[in-house]
């Protein structure tokens, strides 16, 4: 009888802790003491060191970590570029994107169960250029096989950040195995390596890679040294090897192209790592949510769970944003967001349940939205009314929900496979919206109670 994911939860284990210096080995004994490259490693292993930033990048940004493996990953054959037609079903370039300022709403993404990880990728929206390490992607994946059992992979454009809205990961990784599960996220940084095998069916959900930097923790500036995603709730795998001599393919995104070689060995063969640059992750129930006890709504990076940062200070590349259960206290004010036009893109999925903002079903689980820069939005009419004319008592909302956003300073440019191929952009989405809205301004009355105060 197969393992239930509750069984196979059991043999995971973590090590607590955002951005903390960690050290991990499967077998005692197998780190150096004192130093990192010995003339005689442990075990006959070789040492490798992977890192994430520049060997001189300040020290509060440096990211690097040291591997003791049974290979080094440089035993391979050469790369080729994988066949034309391989993936011809997904959409990974990015030259066929377009800017456009239509709000844009999507229909679910379907599951495909005829596709695994890697065919699963779908490039849905980009900004910027992975040659310059500049900006970010948006992907949805859907997936319904496990790759291949001697199958790899990794991106060297960027830091993915996972965004399950459906089924389970189980992602062995070169540093430890991670068991990923809707309303949790992963980050696996660029270069890592990993397989993604399906204990439980199909999978569906939302990607942020980060061609630029690495997410970080937001500050937190007055709320102080607690709240939002605390540090000790990131978790991060401990050392898993195997000892597997045979033929693996391990398969590279490289520029949004893929490449694939071969090795006579298993990548997964650390037994063990120290270091900062590793993947890790979140369960986003345990995110300590912040909001107004008085009067106005936030503005919504008070819900910022990571932030990618970009060269401008307490500007992002991608902050990304939840939107729990949380109580609405405020008196005298409209809850739900203003109407607002944003000098930052805001792509939005859904994870489970509703949004606060929206009536009608349109913007369901596993959909999605994008409000481009300067794209005017806001709650649609029938929220608005309703939220104009509600009896303002501490109210709970989003029970059983999370909805999150990718937020960029960049202009969102949407693929080719994003606006038509997926069959998904909802063509009414702004007239069903924003222009049921009617005017309440009666100018004759205005003026006329203005002349009776003079
Ligand atoms: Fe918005």
């Amino acid at each position: 009888m197969p393992a239930t994911v509750f069984e196979i939860a059991d043999k995971y284990t973590y090590l607590n802790g955002f951005g903390s210096y960690h050290e991990s080995e499967a077998l005692p004994g197998t780190l150096p003491v004192g130093m990192n490259s010995p003339q005689k490693p442990a075990y006959g292993l070789y040492v490798e060191k992977f890192s994430g930033t520049a060997f001189t990048a300040p020290r509060h940004e440096n990211h690097q970590s040291w591997l003791y493996r049974i290979l080094p990953a440089a035993a391979h054959r050469a790369w080729e570029p994988v066949p034309a037609g391989e993936y011809s079903s997904n959409s990974l370039s990015g030259v066929d994107v377009q800017q456009v300022p239509n709000q844009l709403r999507w229909d679910p993404f379907d599951f495909d169960l005829s596709v695994d990880w890697v065919r699963g990728l779908h490039l849905v929206a980009e900004a910027g250029d992975p040659v310059m390490k500049s900006g970010l992607a948006i992907f949805v994946f859907a997936a319904g096989k496990d790759m291949n059992d001697h199958e790899a992979f990794y991106s060297a454009d960027g830091d993915m950040l996972i965004v399950p809205q459906h089924g389970v990961l189980d992602i062995t990784t070169e540093f430890g195995r991670i068991l990923l599960r809707a309303n949790e996220i992963c980050v696996i940084p660029r270069g890592v390596r990993y397989r993604v095998s399906l204990p439980d069916g199909p999978v569906r959900g939302y990607i942020c890679e980060l061609y630029q930097a690495h997410f970080q923790l937001p500050e937190l500036g007055p709320i102080g040294s607690n709240g939002l995603a605390n540090a000790r709730d990131f978790q991060t795998p401990t050392a898993h090897y195997t000892n597997d001599k045979s033929t693996w393919k391990v398969i590279s995104k490289f520029n949004k192209r893929l490449f694939q070689m071969t090795q006579h060995h298993t990548p997964f063969d650390v037994v063990g790592w120290h270091g900062n640059y590793y993947p890790y992750k979140y369960d986003l129930g345990r995110f300590n949510t912040m909001g107004s006890i008085s009067f106005d709504h936030p503005d919504p990076s008070i819900f910022t769970v990571l932030t990618g940062p970009s060269n401008e200070a307490g500007t992002a590349i991608a902050d990304f944003v939840i939107f729990p259960p949380r109580w609405l206290v405020q008196e005298d004010t409209f809850r739900p967001p203003w109407y607002h036009r944003n000098t930052m893109s805001e792509f939005m999925g859904l994870i489970a349940g509703g949004y606060d903002a929206k009536t009608g079903g349109g913007f369901r689980p596993a959909g999605a939205s994008l409000h481009n820069i300067m794209s005017a939005h806001g709650p649609d009419a029938a929220s608005h009314q309703a939220a104009s004319e509600a009896e303002l008592h501490p109210q709970k909302v989003g029970s059983g929900s999370m909805a999150f956003m990718f937020e960029s300073s960049l202009m969102i440019g949407v693929t080719s496979w994003g606006l038509k191929h997926c069959q998904k952009v909802q063509e009414e989405y702004n007239e069903e919206s924003w222009e049921p809205l009617v005017s309440h301004f009666n100018e004759s009355a205005v003026m006329q109670k203005l002349n009776e105060n003079e």
